[in-house]
């Protein structure tokens, strides 16, 4: 049963509506994350606009701000329309990514911990409309979010107009998931007051002035969701290298015996890590201070393995979706929704010490990683909060496939085609085929181990002539690089098609 009371009822109004009274120029700041409870009809409404609009004349200017991803009918639509100027802090639609890598279209790949500063001290141009996804607002101006938190409560504060869609996809048992604080609002310098991803310190809702907000839009349209695929051959090679690590560390004194809080990143691997845990008798309960949730986190509560998960969004498939609805009241007690600036915070993040584990595109031989830029120019999704985690964590896990595109681009290089993650943060590298443990180790022990651990045998010993060569002719001797030849492997990529 759709929600009401006489607040909602008074501002009710439609997508097409709401869309007229877009200004031209405009910074919209919207709910959303990796892609979680973003706002869809409004967004689709306001690109009709622009279509209809742009035949007789008139421009419009979008800037857009989200909490990280969202799904086609903001990312893809807004970019569709060809009004779409700047775009932070993360992204992950095809069309949009296009426009980036043409040069159409502005993006800033931000820390996701940093864009709650950046907004409150005006270095990127001001939110003039928040539009956030819902599923109750309050006739004194409390918003309930849906299943993600991200940077909704800083744009709903700092918006002059906000829009609500409300909808009714989620039963109203969501409320209660979330945990709204921002440091600027409430500790004033002070730390943080969580000590374990279960602590709350904040507030179900986002407290705004009423007043703002100029219209509701009711909604019954889900999350465009991917399906979760199972684990292949090389993530689950992948998860196991991983586990036997973990295991090998706390057997070592470094790890508790009931762990420290783990942080996932997105995609088939870090899922495979999950589901081998899930699997894995050795592994008992974990808990989780991450920023996105997605299905493989059912495979650890099927198996009794999920104490608790803190999280800035649940990003669950349609099936997955349908699970958590069925058990929203009991599994209250194991999620919370944090907003980006608290679930990727550096200084909670150190205390806890947490268990990195994020994807590489590519890593070089002394460790360096490049999470976001194919061939070194063109931009995939983001940093995201790969770099939040990656330097401030307990233990940094790097993994990836050893090959990409059939072979054709070994993930092992001489050099980083881009650099997201230095040598300085970065501390295990894992493949398919072995991992490399970085800590302690000066530049040239780094290289052997990741090569010979790491690399793949078909680029194997192509990147051991490469290292050879570079000690030999490098002038500086501390960290060898052949310069003239460092980026040669992406060069004849591009040339040939193949690094091989
Ligand atoms: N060079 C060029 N392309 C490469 C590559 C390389 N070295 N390595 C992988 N790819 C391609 C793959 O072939 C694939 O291409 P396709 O989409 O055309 O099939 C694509 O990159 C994605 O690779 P995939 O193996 O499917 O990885 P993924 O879905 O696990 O994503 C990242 C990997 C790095 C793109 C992703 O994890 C990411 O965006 N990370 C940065 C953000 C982040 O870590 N956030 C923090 C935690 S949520």
């Amino acid at each position: 049963v759709a929600i009401t009371n006489p607040f909602i009822e008074s501002k009710l109004k439609s997508p097409e509506e709401v869309a007229l009274a877009l200004p031209q120029n405009v910074t919209l700041g919207c709910s959303g994350f990796t892609p979680a409870g973003y706002p869809k009809l409004i967004p689709l409404a306001f690109a009709k606009r622009i279509e209809s609009e742009k035949k007789a004349g008139k421009d419009f200017s979008i800037n857009l701000y989200s909490g990280a991803s969202t799904g086609d009918e903001l990312d893809g639509a807004l970019a569709r329309s060809g009004a779409l100027k700047l775009r932070i802090p993360y992204q992950s639609n095809s069309y949009l990514r296009n426009l980036i890598n043409e040069g159409k279209v502005d993006f800033i790949d931000m820390h996701l911990s940093h864009v709650v500063k950046y907004i409150e001290h005006g270095i990127l141009p001001a939110i003039d409309v928040a539009i956030v996804e819902a599923v109750d607002v309050t006739s004194d101006g409390r918003i309930y979010l849906t299943t993600s938190s991200g940077m909704s409560a800083t744009y709903l504060l700092h918006a002059k107009d906000v829009y609500v869609e409300l909808t009714d996809v989620h039963p109203q048992e969501l409320k209660g998931y979330h945990d709204i604080y921002l440091p600027s609002h409430h500790s004033q310098g002070l730390p943080i007051p969580i000590l374990s991803p279960q602590d709350r310190i904040g507030t179900e809702y986002v407290q705004i002035n009423p007043d703002k907000i100029k219209g509701i839009v009711r909604s019954g349209v889900p999350d465009s969701s991917s399906e979760f695929k199972a684990p292949d051959a090389e993530s689950i090679g992948i998860a196991d290298h991983v586990l036997s690590f973990i295991q090998d560390e706390i057997k070592k004194g470094r790890i508790p015996k009931d762990y420290l809080p783990f942080q996932n990143g997105v995609g088939n691997i870090a899922n495979a890590v999950l589901a081998s845990m899930a699997k894995n008798d050795e592994f008992h309960a974990i808990q989780m201070y991450t920023e996105v949730v997605q299905d493989s986190v059912f495979d650890l509560i099927d198996a009794g393995k999920l104490k608790f998960a803190s999280t800035s969004a649940l990003t669950f498939s349609k099936e997955g979706l349908k699970r958590f609805h069925q058990n929203i009241s009991e599994w209250k007690s194991k999620f919370v929704i944090r907003p980006q600036e608290i679930s990727n915070h550096p200084e909670v993040i150190r205390r806890m010490g947490l268990i990195a584990m994020n994807t590489a595109l590519e890593v070089d031989i002394y460790g360096n990683v490049n999470s976001t830029h194919v061939m070194g120019t063109s931009m995939m999704n983001g940093i995201g909060g790969s770099g939040d985690f990656t330097r401030n964590s307990h233990l940094s896990i790097f993994m990836t496939p050893s090959l990409a595109k059939d072979g054709n681009i070994s993930a092992i290089v001489p050099f980083v085609s881009h650099l997201d993650h230095n040598e300085h943060s970065t501390m295990i590298i894992v493949t398919e085929q072995g991992l490399a443990d970085l800590r302690g180790c000066p530049p040239k022990k780094r290289a052997e181990l990741i090569i010979s651990k790491c690399a793949h045998p078909m680029y194997r010993d192509r990147l051991f002539e490469y290292f050879e060569t570079s000690k030999r002719l490098s002038k500086g001797k501390h960290t060898p690089h052949h310069l003239e030849d460092s980026l040669s492997w992406h060069i004849r990529f591009l040339k040939t098609g193949s690094m091989k």
